[in-house]
């Protein structure tokens, strides 16, 4: 069998507290009729999950609490086969948790307490060098302090690991301009590429390719997903129509199986839908880490909607 490609992931861990009812509330009001429910999240170790059980060996650098949901959130990445030896402990500030609010038709709203995450310091980064350097993928977002993602990326630069950067949460401010060549692929929404550039058109994402990025991905939900890589036309690789229940964790699904197949060695176009099978196959599941598909399940899926003609990538 051949080695499994190895993707680094450098991010956030959370516990979701997710209430779904019928719908989300308006400021100010409460709607009964909920249920609640517990389930691991975080942008960074979902997207670890994600690239895990697309296939990857995955080492998973972090900082958690010493606390009952750090124990917990580190059990199961064990349980992920994820390896954990760069997940730091702070002695004194608790894990991240995330309070979701999911309605019926799968819309979602978040509010992050991001704890101990905001501790990742560049030393904690600096520990996995040699992990980072004999990777397929590096994998970063933004909920630990950009320090410690520019850390990860100058070491993935220097051993010419492909740099997979997800700009999630949308930042405050817009990415320092010397990060931007260093980036090879940058995966972000609409919401994410109109605070990064003002605006969410293609001729905004063109601007990222100006900057220095190598191939600019813009993510669109079931409309699928568009590559910019300075051709004239962005490639778009339709995405799958599906049932949604849940669609917390969808854009981590994307982006950890996409640096899974990047790691392969798949071509970009194939890797790309593959995501987007990914991604529609956790909104039909509830929880962010709960919903991401198993490698089977992805290339099931794919080749399904390939034989009938829908969601084709190529
Ligand atoms: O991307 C989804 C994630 O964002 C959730 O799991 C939550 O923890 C927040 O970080």
């Amino acid at each position: 069998m051949p080695a499994k490609p190895h993707v680094v992931v450098v991010g956030s861990s959370n516990t979701d507290m997710v209430i779904r009812s019928p719908r989300l509330p308006r400021p100010g009001e409460s709607v009964v009729a909920g249920h609640f429910y517990m389930a691991a999240g975080g942008k960074g170790a979902n997207q670890a999950v994600a690239a895990a059980r697309a296939g990857a060996h995955v080492t998973f650098v972090a900082r958690l609490g010493t606390d009952v949901f750090g124990d917990q959130a580190i059990a199961g990445f064990h349980r992920e086969g994820i390896e954990c030896r760069w997940i730091a402990r702070d002695p004194k500030t608790p894990s991240g948790i995330a309070l979701i609010l999911v309605a019926e038709d799968g819309e979602n709203l978040i509010s992050v307490a991001l704890g101990s995450n905001l501790k990742l310091t560049p030393a904690d980064v600096e520990r996995a060098a040699d992990a980072i350097a004999r990777a397929g993928a590096l994998v970063v977002q933004l909920e630990v302090p950009l320090p410690a993602v520019r850390k990860a990326v100058a070491l993935a630069r220097r051993s010419r690991v492909p740099i997979v950067f997800n700009p999630a949460p949308a930042p405050r401010k817009p990415l320092p301009k010397s990060l931007l060549p260093q980036i090879d692929y940058l995966v972000l929404n609409e919401t994410e590429l109109e605070v990064i550039s003002g605006s969410s058109d293609f001729t905004a994402a063109r601007g990222l390719l100006d900057a220095g990025v190598g191939y600019v991905i813009l993510t669109r939900g079931k409309r699928g997903a568009a590559v910019l890589d300075g051709t004239p036309r962005p490639r778009l690789i339709p995405g799958y129509k599906v049932k949604a229940v849940d669609a917390v964790g969808a854009g981590d699904a994307f982006v950890g199986t996409l640096a899974t197949f990047i790691a392969e060695g798949r071509p970009l176009e194939q890797a790309l839908g593959l995501a987007n099978a990914a991604a529609a196959l956790s909104v039909t599941r509830k929880g962010a880490q709960p919903s991401m598909p198993t490698r089977t399940e992805i290339l099931r899926f794919a080749a399904r909607h390939r034989e009938s003609g829908r969601g084709r990538w190529h």
